[in-house]
């Protein structure tokens, strides 16, 4: 046997017990006399002793011999240890080995394989399979496979479904580009990879399944961020027979039920925000709701007195930075050039420090006296000895910088505690967004979900109008999942696409599969899709996604170790009809 016991197994009271135990070496001390090695495997840590005079010399010889992450077996007596380590949990014994295998010798790892790692980011990527020895990591992907296992078992209990849907299928437009594969069989075909199961799971519907779901990889050709990756997974779900309220209960219910049996959390009700609530109070569609910091709009105060920044711009919006009237000029110049920096796109901060003698000091004193500036404070709700913050200027552009202030005052004020979660649903989504550089309309969830009913009438001559019948959850500021109730009548269908500017032959190409399927009684259903890996980053408290997948890609879409993407063999392209490009006639 290579293992009697893990090496996190034994305690107390296996004192006096034989044992073997094997893993890789963490840590060699060797004392001259004594030598103690320290082996883990993915239970723990436990240690090894070996005493001159006591221990076999063959055995001290083969202990002498072992370094960092060589793989070994060691047998021996467990015996109660003179120094205890409370650190560990066995912590209380350590094993006086009588037989050391060396199973597999080691190079010496490029970094540290400790949760303190000298490696930066870049080489733990390229040697990910050591990367993932590392408690820290481990521990992320045990949660992750917790999360899997509950969310499978409320789901099933739920009476949904698991069914798989194909990965090689025709392009789903969902807002990003595909990944393309291309077709050896079908010369200048190609497959496209899901960037979600959608159309297959409303014909899963029509097919009669009721409710299903899917623990799904999806693929999407778009920008990297610390939430984002090109391949990543989703708890795809879709039911029939329901309404809105239907759908927000039961997913409710299964991203209550995760965080109460993993994070011992209790969510609460989750409130419903309506979109344009959401963008008017915080200027995002996914607020983070750990703190208030709302947006107070001053156009009709601060507007008409002089000031051109103000006078000229569509909104003038700021926030109330509580406690924060103290902050120095450099702390106020560090705002100023946070919000003008390009990504935030603000040309300048206007502040107004409520001092605490009641009297006020603004930026733009020049334009506006006490009495206004105090009429400024009481729309704010500010008291003495708080700081009030102002954009103006476009107002989609202004909402969307002065989110970004709020956001990076929330962090600055530690108002933004990782363990700490409130979550709600945005509702009311807008149908379609019109896209300036088409010219035409997009729809801002995809082409399957259906009007509000109440504003169906106005998607002929007022698309813009048309509210959707789509929600997401978000939680922290995270759009953690976002759904529809879907159109099923394949009249509406087939409206939905003239309003985004489709042919009818365009429609009937891509989507004829679908349209059809609506002809032979088709239920009414909607579902929504939940973001897997920022589900489990949520509940590990971390921003960025990537720690929680096994084997992710770097911020170019690249998999380092396996030195992926690639080029491939001429003959590989020609089989694949692909780089057949005639040279140019001159060249
Ligand atoms: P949507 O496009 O909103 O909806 O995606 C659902 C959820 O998936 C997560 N997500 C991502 N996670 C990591 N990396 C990415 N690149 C990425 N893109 C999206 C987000 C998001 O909320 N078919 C619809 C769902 C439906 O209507 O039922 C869909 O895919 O958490």
């Amino acid at each position: 046997m290579l293992r009697t016991h893990t090496c996190g197994e034994l305690r107390i009271d296996h004192v006096g017990q034989q044992a073997t135990i094997s893993g890789w070496v963490q840590k060699v001390r060797d004392k001259g006399g004594m030598i103690w090695v320290d082996v883990r495997d993915r239970y723990g840590i436990t240690q090894l002793i070996f005493e001159e005079g006591q221990t076999d010399q063959s055995v001290l010889d083969v202990a002498r011999e072992v370094g960092r992450e060589f793989v070994i077996s060691a047998t021996g007596e467990v015996v109660e240890r003179v120094a205890k380590n409370d650190k560990i949990l066995t912590g209380d014994v350590e094993v006086k080995v009588s037989d050391l295998k060396i199973l597999n010798k080691s190079k010496t790892p490029p970094f540290i394989i400790d949760n303190d790692t000298d490696g930066g980011e870049d080489l733990r990527a390229k040697y990910r399979y050591l990367d993932l020895r590392r408690n820290s990591v481990r521990s992320n992907l045990e949660m992750r496979h917790n999360l899997l296992q509950q969310t499978r078992a409320y789901l099933s209990k739920n009476s949904f479904m698991e069914v798989e849907t194909p990965y090689l299928i025709k392009s789903t437009p969902e807002g990003a580009r595909d990944f393309v594969v291309p077709s050896r069989m079908n010369p200048n075909q190609f497959y496209a990879l899901p960037q979600s199961p959608q159309t297959f799971k409303q014909l899963l519907m029509v097919s009669g399944f009721d409710r299903y779901f899917q623990i799904v990889k999806c693929f999407r050709d778009e920008d990297l961020r610390a939430d984002r990756q090109p391949e990543f997974t989703q708890i795809d779900c879709e039911m029939s027979f329901v309404t809105r309220e239907d759908i927000l209960e039961t997913f409710e219910g299964l991203i209550r039920y995760l965080f109460k049996e993993v994070k011992g959390v209790e969510l609460g009700e989750l409130p419903h925000i309506p979109y344009s609530e959401a963008m008017s109070k915080y200027g995002s569609d996914k607020p983070d709701l750990r703190f208030g910091m709302q947006f107070h709009e001053l156009n009709d105060l601060a507007q008409g007195k002089g000031f051109v920044v103000f006078d000229s711009a569509e909104l003038v919006v700021g926030v109330n930075a509580e406690g924060c009237a103290d902050y120095t000029r450099k702390q106020l110049d560090e705002l100023t050039d946070f919000v003008k920096k390009p990504q935030i796109g603000a040309k300048g901060l206007v502040y107004v420090k409520c001092n605490e003698d009641g009297t006020f000091k603004s930026s733009v004193d020049k334009f506006f006296d006490q009495d206004a500036l105090k009429a400024w404070a009481d729309k704010f709700d500010a008291k003495p000895g708080d700081l009030i913050l102002i954009l103006a200027g476009d107002a989609n552009k202004t909402r969307k910088a002065l989110n970004e202030l709020r956001l990076e005052m929330g962090t600055r004020l530690g108002l933004r505690d990782k363990n700490k979660y409130a979550a709600a649903w945005v509702v009311d989504f807008p149908l379609l967004e019109w896209d300036e550089e088409t010219e035409r309309f997009h729809a801002m969830h995809h082409p399957f979900t259906s009007p509000n009913p109440e504003d169906l009438d106005k998607l002929g001559s007022d698309p813009g109008s048309v509210r959707a019948n789509a929600y997401d959850m978000v939680v922290n500021g995270v759009e953690l999942g976002g759904g529809s109730i879907r159109i099923h009548d394949r009249e509406i269908q087939s409206q939905m696409f003239d309003a985004l500017g489709f042919t009818k032959e365009e429609a009937q190409n891509q989507f004829g599969f679908l349209m059809s399927a609506f002809e032979y009684g088709a239920p009414p259903h909607g579902g929504i899709a939940f973001g897997f890996d920022r589900l489990c980053a949520l509940f590990g408290g971390q921003d960025s996604i990537r720690d929680f997948i096994a084997f992710p890609k770097n911020t170019s879409g690249r998999d380092v170790m396996i030195d992926s993407p690639s080029l491939i063999d001429a003959d590989q392209l020609k089989e694949l009809h692909l780089g057949l490009v005639k040279p140019a006639k001159n060249s």
